[in-house]
C-alpha cells in the first residue's frame, strides 16, 4: 500500500545549508524513495524570490516522491499539520559581535518557533535544531512547546561524528563506512568531545578497536580532539561560508536513522538529558550515543568512561549549564 505523504519543513530554506538539503529530502534519500513528501519551505520576506528560484529548481528536478513544493514566510503556514521539522534558519553571528548577543537573538526566535509549533503542529512532530547555538536553541523550542513530547526535540551533532568518523578512518587506512561507534558528547562548539575509544573499525575484515587500527594514543587523545573541534572554523576560514554541503549530508543521516531506524549501530545526536546518565545534568540538550527503533532514541547506557573522559563530558556539559542559564535569563527579562 502506498504510505501516506510526510508533511516536511525546513527553515532557512533560502540558505546555503537548505540549498543542499531540500535535493536530499526531495530524492527520497533521507525518508525513502516510496515516502511521498510534501515540502514546506520557510524563509525571511526578503529572501522570498531566492526561495522561489529554489521552487522551479526543484520542481525542475522532476522528483518522483515529490508531492508537493511551498514556499511560505508565514511561520504559521508553514508549522501547520507538520511532521518533521528541520529548524536551519537562525541569526547569524556578525563581526564584533559577542556569543552571548547571539543567543539573546537566537533565543527570541527560537522560543516563538516552539510555541507556534505548539500551537499548530501535529503532536507527533519531529523537531531538529541546527541552527546554532543549535544545543541551546533546541532547548528554547523545547522549553515553549510543553505539548510536544520532549523525546521528539533534538539538535545536529552529526557532523561533528561525520566529521570524526572520516579522521579516524584516514588513520586506519579504511574508507568510513568501516569505522563505527565514534562518539560526540555534549555541545556542537568547541567544546564538544569527540571520542574514538569505544569505536570500531573493520580492517581487512576483522574488527578491531579503533584504537588499536589507528596505533596512536597520543594522537586519539589531541590533534584528532582538536581538528574536530576545531573544523567548522576551518572550513570557515578557507570557504569564507561555513559548512554546507557536509551539514546537509550529517542532517540528511541524523533524520533518516531517527526516523526510519539506526539499525543497532549508535550514532550521536544532541537529546534531552534525564540526568541519570553519565553524570549530565538532566534537561540540558547533550549530545549523547544513541540507538533509534522506530522514531524512538534511547541513550547507549553504561559505556565506561575514563578519567580522561570524564573530565571532557563535565566541561562542555558546564557550557551548556552556562548557555541554558543565560538564554533563560534573557527570555525572563524581555518578558518582565
Ligand atoms: P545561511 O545564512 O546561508 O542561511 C540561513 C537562512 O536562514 C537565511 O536565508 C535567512 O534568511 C534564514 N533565516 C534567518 N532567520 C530566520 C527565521 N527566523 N525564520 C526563517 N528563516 C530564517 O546559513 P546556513 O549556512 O544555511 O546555516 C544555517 C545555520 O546552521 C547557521 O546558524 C549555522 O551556524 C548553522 N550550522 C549548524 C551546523 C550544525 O552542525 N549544527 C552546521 C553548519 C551550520
Ligand atoms: C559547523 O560546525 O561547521 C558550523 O556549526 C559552523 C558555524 O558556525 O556555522
Amino acid at each position: 500500500m502506498a504510505k501516506s505523504p510526510m508533511r516536511v519543513v525546513v527553515t532557512g530554506a533560502a540558505g546555503q545549508i537548505s540549498y543542499s538539503l531540500l535535493a536530499l529530502i526531495a530524492r527520497g534519500d533521507v525518508f525513502g524513495r516510496d515516502q511521498p513528501v510534501d515540502l514546506v519551505m520557510l524563509d525571511l520576506p526578503f529572501a522570498k524570490d531566492a526561495m522561489e528560484g529554489v521552487v522551479m529548481e526543484l520542481t525542475d528536478c522532476a522528483f518522483p516522491s515529490l508531492k508537493s513544493v511551498t514556499a511560505t514566510c508565514d511561520q504559521t503556514e508553514a508549522f501547520t499539520d507538520i511532521d518533521v521539522a528541520v529548524l536551519v534558519g537562525a541569526f547569524p553571528r556578525k563581526p564584533g559581535m559577542e556569543r552571548n548577543d547571539m543567543l539573546a537573538k537566537n533565543a527570541e526566535i527560537f522560543k516563538a518557533q516552539g510555541a507556534l509549533l505548539n500551537t499548530v503542529a501535529k503532536k507527533t512532530v519531529k523537531v531538529l535544531v541546527v541552527g546554532n547555538p543549535a544545543n541551546t536553541n533546541c532547548l528554547i523550542a523545547q522549553k515553549y512547546a510543553p505539548t510536544i513530547p520532549k523525546q521528539n526535540f533534538s539538535a545536529l551533532t552529526r557532523l561533528d561524528q561525520n566529521r570524526a568518523t572520516a579522521q579516524i578512518a584516514a588513520k586506519a587506512g579504511v574508507t568510513s563506512d568501516k569505522v563505527t561507534g565514534i562518539t560526540i558528547w555534549g555541545n556542537h562548539s568547541a567544546t564538544q568531545y569527540p571520542d574514538a575509544w569505544h569505536g570500531k573499525v573493520n580492517k581487512d575484515g576483522a574488527e578491531v578497536a579503533a584504537s588499536a587500527a589507528c596505533n596512536d594514543n597520543a594522537w586519539l587523545k589531541s590533534d584528532f580532539i582538536t581538528t574536530v573541534q576545531k573544523r567548522g572554523a576551518a572550513v570557515l576560514a578557507a570557504r569564507k561560508l561555513s559548512s554546507a554541503m557536509s551539514a546537509a549530508k550529517a542532517i540528511g543521516d541524523h533524520l533518516h536513522d531517527w526516523i526510519c531506524g539506526s539499525e543497532g549501530r549508535w550514532v550521536s545526536m544532541a537529546v534531552t538529558s534525564d540526568g541519570n546518565k553519565y553524570g549530565v545534568p538532566e534537561g540540558l540538550i547533550y549530545s549523547f550515543p544513541v540507538t533509534c527503533q522506530d522514531g524512538t532514541w534511547t541513550v547507549v547506557n553504561g559505556l565506561e568512561i575514563s578519567e580522561f573522559s570524564r573530565e571532557k563530558l563535565t566541561v562542555t556539559a558546564d557550557e551548556l549549564s552556562g548557555e541554558a542559564k543565560y538564554a533563560a535569563e534573557f527570555l525572563e527579562k524581555a518578558s518582565a
